[in-house]
């Protein structure tokens, strides 16, 4: 006797399986990079966790390739369910900053990549345990020793890391293609990217250079004490000057990586750009708000849709075409 319901469990586990197989074979950044260099060494260890306390996070348990290596929570969980303190940022475009973390703690992505090993809230593994986990591995042992002549140790795996996070450089966005005299933006896209770089938004104050940063501190209002008590910047230099100030991040790939902010208080676009338009309607309390932010600015709902829409032509080819499949298989098997 044929039993149905078990047979249509299999059926529907069979094409979850197969669309699982699509989505990740078009997963950006997927396909393995070249074999045994820095990089892809860096490659596994992102994806290795083996690397965290218990055995169950790893960078890319918060880093996710599919939402342009950030992750869609106000705040990640690490090891045991604990939640982090801030939102996770894209480690996208991080070539050559000079400086890590919302707070700039970290000067390198060698120096950085280690922080998260020993995070309490997030991998929770001594670095030290970290080398010996790795070295007592015969696939680690075996790719430190081939590619870096040595046992695993604290400065190649660091190395590693960074080697890795250097090739994930995102350049084939929209706008990139306007920048290279394609001239594809739309009418609402190009109307935002002039709001964008207007005296009347100032966004370019900020947010400028290729990635739309300008590799500095800025205090944009999310600061008052109380609710908002994350003082950032501050925690670090220890000047009065410094309190509320977070570093400014890039905006490419923005539209895949919500929520917004340092501690992801805002869930779209719209609202961030709703935010800019008149903080203090949202904190009225802020300390040290920066002074171009003190007054509103004054945008009509036109010029807030326009910027927002100029804020998506950043977003990377790899990251449209990811979004577009996943909805079409998912849809189909909806349909099934
Ligand atoms: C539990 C979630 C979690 C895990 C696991 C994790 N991160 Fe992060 N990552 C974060 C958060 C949250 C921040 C921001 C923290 C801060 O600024 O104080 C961050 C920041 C970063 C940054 C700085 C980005 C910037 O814009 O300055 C880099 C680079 C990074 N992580 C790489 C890694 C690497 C490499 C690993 C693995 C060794 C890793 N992360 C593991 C959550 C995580
Ligand atoms: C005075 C400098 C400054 C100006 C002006 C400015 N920004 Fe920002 N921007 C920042 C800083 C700093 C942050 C991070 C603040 C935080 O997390 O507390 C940020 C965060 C953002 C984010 C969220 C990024 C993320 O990864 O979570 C977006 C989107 C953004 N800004 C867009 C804009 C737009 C659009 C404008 C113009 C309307 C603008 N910014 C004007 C400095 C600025």
């Amino acid at each position: 006797m044929i039993n149905f319901t078990s047979m249509r469990t299999t059926i529907v586990s069979i094409l979850l399986l197969v669309a699982c197989i699509v989505i990740a074979g078009f997963s950006p950044f997927y396909t393995p990079l070249e074999n045994d260099t820095p990089a892809s060494l860096g490659q596994k260890l992102f994806n290795e966790k083996m690397l965290s306390l218990d055995s169950s996070v790893s960078c890319a348990s918060c880093h996710k390739p599919a939402f342009a290596f950030a992750d869609t929570l106000a705040f990640s969980i690490g090891i045991g369910g604990k939640l982090t303190k801030r939102n996770t940022p894209s480690v996208l475009n991080m070539k050559n900053r000079p400086y890590y973390f919302w707070d700039g703690r970290a000067s390198t992505l060698k120096e950085q990549a280690l922080m998260p090993i020993s995070h309490p809230d997030e991998m929770g593994l001594p670095v030290q345990e970290a080398v010996i986990r790795l070295n007592n591995s015969p696939i680690y042992s075996a790719l430190f020793k081939k590619i870096y002549k040595q046992a695993a140790n604290a400065k190649n795996i660091g190395a590693a890391f960074a080697a890795y996070e250097n090739t994930l450089e995102t350049i084939n966005s929209k706008f990139d293609d306007w920048g290279n005299n394609i001239k594809n933006l739309s009418a609402s896209e190009e109307r935002g990217r002039q709001v964008f770089i207007s005296a009347k938004a100032k966004c370019f104050d900020c947010h400028f250079r290729e990635d739309f940063t300008n590799d500095d501190f800025k205090n944009i209002g999310l600061f008052n004490g109380k609710d908002l008590n994350d003082s950032g910047r501050f925690l670090i230099t220890r000047k009065r000057i410094d309190i509320g100030k977070f570093k400014t991040p890039g905006l490419r790939n923005i539209a895949v990586t919500a929520p917004y902010m340092h501690n992801g208080m805002f869930a779209t676009l719209e609202e961030v750009v709703d935010y800019y338009n008149n903080p203090k309607k949202v904190v009225p309390d802020a300390i040290n708000i920066d002074p171009s932010l003190q007054q509103p600015l004054g945008l009509t709902e036109k010029e807030k849709k326009d910027l927002v829409a100029f804020l998506k032509t950043l977003t990377d080819k790899k990251f449209i075409k990811k979004e577009a499949l996943m909805h079409n298989q998912l849809t189909s098997i909806i349909d099934k």
